[in-house]
């Protein structure tokens, strides 16, 4: 284990079993529809790779950014779009894939702006989620797990843009935040 983690909150077998049910919901879900996974970089990015390798339907990939937490641990709950959809979405299926729900406000700003858009629906599915953290009113259609309120790295979630290429997920020690 890294010296600067805690404590392993979810090993590599729990996260693989976890994308396991995630992606037999989701293909069970969308078998007559278009569906495009829309990933939220940079955080969605190892989680999304997981996912979309176990989704047995034909499917398309698009990526969107919104800034990000940058070297603090508090959201500012304002939204910049800071690379838009490659993509057409109008008439698809929008799967957004998000690493972690913490107080809300990235999703809810992003499912707004993507409903917008002119696509048939737009669906929320993520790995973790801290709604003890909630401060606005947003749940995802289909959530791997859900956790306490910890900061955790790893599996693709940065704390100052490092611990990306953790395998596991982890619980960063107090005294490298705070
Ligand atoms: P929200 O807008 O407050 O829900 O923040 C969501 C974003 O904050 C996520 O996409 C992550 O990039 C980041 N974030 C929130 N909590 C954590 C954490 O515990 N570890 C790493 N990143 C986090
Ligand atoms: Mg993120």
């Amino acid at each position: 284990m890294h010296g600067d983690i805690e404590n392993i909150l979810m090993t590599e077998a729990e996260i693989d079993e976890c994308i396991r049910r995630l992606a037999a919901q989701i293909t069970a879900d969308y078998r007559d529809k278009s569906l495009t996974a829309v990933v939220i970089l940079r955080g969605s990015l190892v989680f999304a790779a997981d996912l979309i390798r176990k989704i047995e339907l034909p499917m398309t990939v698009d990526f969107i950014q919104a800034s990000s937490y940058g070297a603090g641990t508090i959201s500012s709950g304002t939204l910049n779009i800071t690379h838009g959809l490659e993509d057409d979405p109008t008439g698809k299926d929008l799967l957004l894939i998000e690493d972690i729900i913490d107080s809300g406000n990235t999703l809810l700003h992003l499912r707004e702006y993507l409903k917008g858009s002119g696509a048939a629906s737009v669906k929320v599915c993520t790995l973790l989620s801290k709604p003890e953290r909630r401060s606005v009113d947003i749940e995802a259609d289909y959530t791997g797990k859900i956790i306490p309120n910890e900061f955790v790295v790893g599996y693709g979630l940065d704390y100052d843009q490092k611990y990306r290429n953790l395998p596991y997920i982890g619980i960063l020690k107090r005294d490298i935040y705070e």
